[in-house]
Order: C-alpha cells, then sequence, then structure tokens
C-alpha cells in the first residue's frame, strides 16, 4: 500500500464556481484523497425523507475527473433543525439537566430511538447511492465520537435503556432462586448508606448526588455510554456493508478515553484520528510550563507518537491521521502557528509509524460560520499558505519511500480503556489519571529509543514482544491472566493493577501467577511536592501502594517498603515512578532481555519502521546524535541495512 496525503473539504461552503479549481489544484498539489460530506446533513435531507444530492453527486464527478478518492462521511455528528424540531427528545441533557441545543454540532443523545432510525434511514440512502462509485475510495462514520464531553446524557430515554441494559446484565447465567436486582445490590454493595433496590427503575443516574456516588454505579454507567457508542456505530457500517465494499472508519481524537475504542476498531476496516500538535500541547498534555514554551511551536515529541502507535493497534494495524493540523488551531488556550519544518515533522512522524494517509484539516480557512481563526492550506480568500511548501517536500520525498511500512516491535503496552474509566471514577488524588500514567511509560521508553505497540487487552498474540508493559490496569479479566501465564518473557506490572473485581470492588489477592504474592494493605496519594523517595535515587509520585509480599524485592522506598518486586520474569511496580526511576528499571530489563537501547537527547526521538529508522527532532536548534546531524524541526530518514 502507497502512502498518501488528503485534505477535508466543505464545497457546501463556497460558491460552486470555486469546486473544479479547487480540486484542479489539489489534484496539481499532489493530493489523494478528498475527504468531504460529514457534517452535510441539511443539504442532502433538507426536509424529512427529501433527499437531495445534488451537491455531493456534482462534487463526486469533479474529484473523480482529476483522479482523487473520495473519503464519504456519514453527516450524523450534525444533525439538522428540522429534526430536533420532530424530535426534541433526541437533544442531549448535561448533568446538571441542561438540554444541550441545537447551535453548533453533535446533539443527540445515543439512545435516542428517533435519531438513530432517521441515521439509518439516511445512511441507507448515501451508500446505496454512492457504494459502488468508483470514485469512492472510503467511509467515514460520523465524527469524533466523545468530542465535546458527548459520549454520555442524562436524559430520560438514555435512562430508561441503562436501566434495562443492567436488568439484562444482572440477569444473565442467574439460578432461579436469586432476583437480579439483590445481585446488583451484592455486587455494587449496597448494603453501605442504605442503597439497596428493589427494582430496577430506581436506579438513576450516578450524578448530582449529596456526595460522591457508589464507583460500582457510575463504573456501570460508563460502561454501558460506552457501549451504546459502539452499537451506534455498528448500526451505521452494517448498513454500509450491504452496498459498498469500501473500507469504514471512523476519525478518533487525542486523549479522549471515555469509550472502549477497541471495541469500536472491531467493526471498522481502519482506524484514523485527528492530530493537532499544538493545540494538544496547550489543552490536553500534563507539563511543566518550561516544557510547553520550548514545544510551543513544535507539539510535544510525544504526544502524536503515543496515539499514532495507538491507533495502529486500535485500526489491528491499518490507520490513517484524518485531520492534521496544518498551521495554528482557533480552539485552544493559545493558538500559535508552527514552526517551518512542523508539518513535514508531524507527517513524517506518522508514516514512520505506519500511517497510510495523513489528511490535512481543512482545505481553505472559512471566511463565515464556526472555525473562521482555524488555518486551512490556503488563506480564506484562496492565496497558498507557506505551509504548502512543506507539504510539497513531503510529497516529493514520498517518492523515494512511497510504501506503507510497519515494524515489529520489540515492547508491547497493554492499553485498557476500561481501567481509563476506573481512574476517572477514582483517580484517588487531584489530576490523577489514567492516560498520564500510560503516556510516562511511553515517554521513557521512547526516551530510551524504543519503537512500541499497544496492545488490546483481548489480543492473544503477545509472544512476539520481549517485553510486556501494564501501568494502571485496574481490573484484569481472567482471560488475560491466563495469557500473561502463558508469556514466558518479562512483564512489567503495575502501579494499581489487578486490584479490582468487574464491579470494582477491591479484590484480596492481586494473583498473576499462582505463587505471585502481592497483598495491597493500602495506597496513599501524595502533593507534586511530597514525593516518596526511593532507593535507587527515584521517586514515586502521585501515587503509591504499601504492599506486602513473600516474592522477592527489588527496590524499596527509603524508609524500607517493597517498591519493586519480582517473582519469574514478572515484576510488580508499587508506586507511580518519576522518569529517573523508571529509566533505571527499564534499561535493567533490556539488559536482561538484551535489547538494545540508546538514550535519546531531550526531543529527540527514533521510530524503526520495517525497512527506515526516523530519527525526529523536535527542538527548534540542531542536534547532532550518533554522527547523524538533525536540523531543528527536522527528519532524518535512513534506510536499514540489511546485515
Ligand atoms: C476536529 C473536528 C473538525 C474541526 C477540527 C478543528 O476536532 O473533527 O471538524 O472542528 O477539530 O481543529
Amino acid at each position: 500500500m502507497k502512502r498518501s496525503i488528503g485534505v477535508c473539504y466543505y464545497p457546501e461552503q463556497w460558491p460552486e464556481a470555486y469546486w473544479e479549481d479547487d480540486i484542479r489544484r489539489m489534484k496539481s498539489l499532489g493530493i489523494s484523497w478528498v475527504r468531504i460530506g460529514e457534517f452535510l446533513w441539511s443539504q442532502i435531507e433538507p426536509e424529512p425523507y427529501y433527499y437531495d444530492f445534488s451537491l455531493l453527486d456534482q462534487i463526486f464527478e469533479i474529484i473523480g475527473k482529476y483522479g482523487l478518492k473520495v473519503v464519504l462521511g456519514t453527516p450524523t455528528a450534525a444533525p439538522p433543525a428540522w429534526l430536533i424540531d420532530l424530535y426534541p427528545g433526541m437533544l442531549p441533557i448535561d448533568q446538571f439537566g441542561t438540554i444541550r441545543q441545537f447551535g453548533s454540532r453533535r446533539h443527540y443523545n445515543f439512545c435516542s430511538k428517533d435519531f438513530v432510525m432517521h441515521c439509518e434511514a439516511l445512511v441507507r440512502k448515501m451508500a446505496e447511492r454512492y457504494g459502488k462509485n468508483p470514485n469512492l475510495g472510503a467511509w467515514q462514520i460520523d465524527n469524533e465520537y466523545g468530542c465535546h464531553e458527548t459520549v454520555t446524557s442524562y436524559d430520560p430515554e438514555t435512562l430508561k435503556t441503562y436501566q434495562k441494559w443492567l436488568e439484562e446484565k444482572f440477569s444473565a447465567k442467574l439460578p432461579t432462586n436469586i432476583k437480579p436486582i439483590s445481585k446488583l445490590n451484592k455486587s455494587w454493595g449496597n448494603d453501605f448508606w442504605s442503597m439497596n433496590y428493589v427494582s430496577f427503575d430506581q436506579i438513576g443516574f450516578p450524578i448530582n448526588c449529596v456526595t460522591e456516588p457508589n464507583p460500582s454505579h457510575l463504573a456501570s454507567f460508563l460502561l454501558f455510554a460506552s457501549d451504546q457508542v459502539k452499537k451506534f456505530n455498528k448500526r451505521q457500517v452494517n448498513i454500509i456493508k450491504q452496498y459498498s465494499v469500501f473500507p469504514v472508519t471512523h476519525n478518533f481524537m487525542g486523549k479522549v478515553i471515555d469509550f472502549d475504542h477497541f471495541k469500536i476498531g472491531q467493526d471498522l476496516d481502519f482506524a484514523s484520528w485527528d492530530s493537532y500538535p499544538l493545540g494538544f500541547l496547550e489543552d490536553r498534555i500534563t507539563s511543566s510550563q518550561a516544557h510547553k514554551k520550548s514545544f510551543a511551536r513544535q507539539g510535544d515529541p510525544d504526544f502524536q507518537a503515543f496515539h499514532h502507535d495507538l491507533y495502529r493497534a486500535v485500526g489491528n494495524s491499518r490507520w490513517w491521521v484524518m485531520e492534521q493540523q496544518p498551521g495554528g488551531v482557533n480552539w485552544a488556550p493559545h493558538n500559535p502557528s508552527p514552526f517551518p519544518g512542523a508539518v513535514r515533522l508531524w507527517t513524517w512522524e506518522a508514516f514512520a509509524h505506519g500511517a497510510e494517509v495523513v489528511s490535512f484539516f481543512r482545505w481553505r480557512q472559512a471566511r463565515s460560520g464556526q472555525e473562521q481563526l482555524h488555518s486551512g492550506l490556503l488563506s480564506p480568500f484562496g492565496e497558498e499558505m507557506p505551509v504548502l511548501k512543506e507539504i510539497r517536500e513531503v510529497l516529493s520525498e514520498l517518492k523515494a519511500t512511497p510504501e506503507v511500512n510497519i515494524s515489529n516491535s520489540e515492547i508491547g503496552i497493554i492499553f485498557d480503556y476500561q481501567a481509563a474509566l476506573n481512574w476517572k471514577i477514582q483517580p484517588h488524588g487531584k489530576d490523577n489519571n489514567y492516560f498520564d500514567l500510560v503516556f510516562d511509560f511511553y515517554k521513557c521508553l521512547r526516551k530510551l529509543g524504543q519503537s512500541i505497540d499497544f496492545i488490546s487487552p483481548n489480543n492473544s498474540n503477545l509472544s512476539r514482544y520481549k517485553v510486556i508493559v501494564i501501568p494502571g490496569a485496574m481490573h484484569m479479566d481472567d482471560q488475560l491472566i491466563s495469557k500473561l501465564r502463558k508469556y514466558s518473557q518479562t512483564i512489567l506490572i503495575g502501579p494499581r493493577s489487578a486490584c479490582r473485581d468487574k464491579n470494582f470492588n477491591l479484590k484480596e489477592f492481586t494473583s498473576f501467577f499462582p505463587d505471585f504474592d502481592l497483598r495491597i494493605l493500602a495506597s496513599e496519594t501524595f502533593r507534586p511536592d511530597s514525593p516518596v523517595r526511593l532507593e535507587n535515587g527515584g521517586f514515586f509520585v502521585k501515587y503509591r501502594e504499601l504492599i506486602v509480599t513473600q516474592n522477592k524485592v527489588l527496590l524499596k522506598t527509603e524508609s524500607g517498603d517493597p517498591a519493586l518486586i519480582e517473582y519469574g520474569k514478572l515484576k510488580y511496580l508499587a508506586g507511580w515512578p518519576d522518569e529517573s526511576c523508571l529509566l533505571k528499571i527499564l534499561k535493567e530489563i533490556f539488559k536482561e532481555e538484551s535489547l538494545s537501547f540508546k538514550v535519546m537527547p531531550d526531543g529527540v526521538r527514533e521510530r524503526r519502521s520495517g525497512s527506515e529508522t526516523f530519527l525526529l527532532n523536535y527542538n527548534h536548534f540542531s542536534v547532532s546524535f550518533d554522527g547523524v546531524f538533525i536540523a531543528p524541526v527536522g527528519v532524518v530518514r535512513q534506510k536499514v541495512k540489511k546485515v
């Protein structure tokens, strides 16, 4: 498969007279893919069940005339006003009972049957009409599930669906002498604070309680909400598959972990995600102000790579960047333009991690409507922006290495969306969250020059990795544990792993292996200025466990508590390590596994992908590393020498 470049295009925003010229310019630039349609509902269906495909028909034709391919979005993220007039109950309701009104996008709740029915009718019409069109190349379903906090809605229809979902869950495989509601009460520990229910219709949303809701209640609701996203997505996929052989994707987001992306990935042909390195640095990354300042115009050196690797796993090896920031965005606390070279750097970072396509958001900056100040490849009035020079450079570089290239990484991190929800429910300390914990592990591995795979907890193929890392997986199911038992190389687990059952209750033993001995007596979290010092000179930051064990203790806290323990090839880390602690532990593991590593300079990263090695310099100054000169905000690509 060939690497290629795409762009997001909104013909509905521009006079018809522009369309052909726009596509012609895309073609002459070297663009291969044009993503259209994902917000086009009111144009395609201006009135209930009256469809007007004239705009799409024309655009399809022009795109085909110039030999480009369409990525067609189903426009269900932007329901039209008439639909809300018909079905006001489809609007989402926030936790304070406020209806989230029509006026922007994503104003729907996943459980509204009326809404889903209309989506299905529309998607069927689109699939019938374009499913076999030779100018089509791929489908995108909806747009960015979870964007603007839209996974959960607290409306009456969602409540009924949730109660039914609970009832079915707790009725399954139950002996007739036990009532499902009693099972729920017991599983959730409802004897405390008089929380016992007598029927499922008494169960409300786990919000707006006087103090904390029962975490088991919250866990079940978040899992339910995640399942609704999967269901919604799958219904559209099923319809499209009846009419079309073109691959189907969804564009996921950065650091949005409110639903299980792996479950949705099972229903897609490839995954894609929307990468906004400068927006994310300002808006989503937990780091020092000094770090943010140093990388303000280049983006964090690991954040994009993290998601590239994660979505490669979600897409079962196939993935794209569906939206790539081409200049400043409009939505972060500050919106700088990237340094010259940054867009080329981001694009190569994506290809280095196996992207098939990098598609830019958007073709031309808007003159009206929302997002007017978001940059595009063209100015609002059609002039080329300087970034085009970088895109042309990448396109010409691609001629030498056109093929998508995926590495066989030796390190796998198990990423668990359920754990992300569990940490959200019970962070146990200010700002603690699963993403940041996993990201800390990821960063240290990259700092040691590693190329990394993410692995779904349900992936059975662990044997090809030399090291498996599992931070923070609060609940591990029996299947995962039995897979780990069969795995014969190093596993680094913890902190806060396998310590809960599936209903969020504390487990007495953390039994990864029959003779593995670990009891967590207590856990504590602490202020950023009061970390726990370790014997190896590093620290536990944010969180740690007081544990007892009969197994070998490899590292202690300064006061003598076990911090890292070992049983065979399994190591358990009883706290959230700082960088220096984790780097030491990882180096030891790499030596034991005879894995080569190197300490990368700050802001420089290496990625190996099959036959290529990439050195990526996120600094705004040049760096020489391993005898190689890397320009500021630059990339050096090398073919791997055959031995
Ligand atoms: C994405 C979204 C796009 C656009 C873009 C602006 O999150 O999918 O439609 O809003 O952000 O950066």
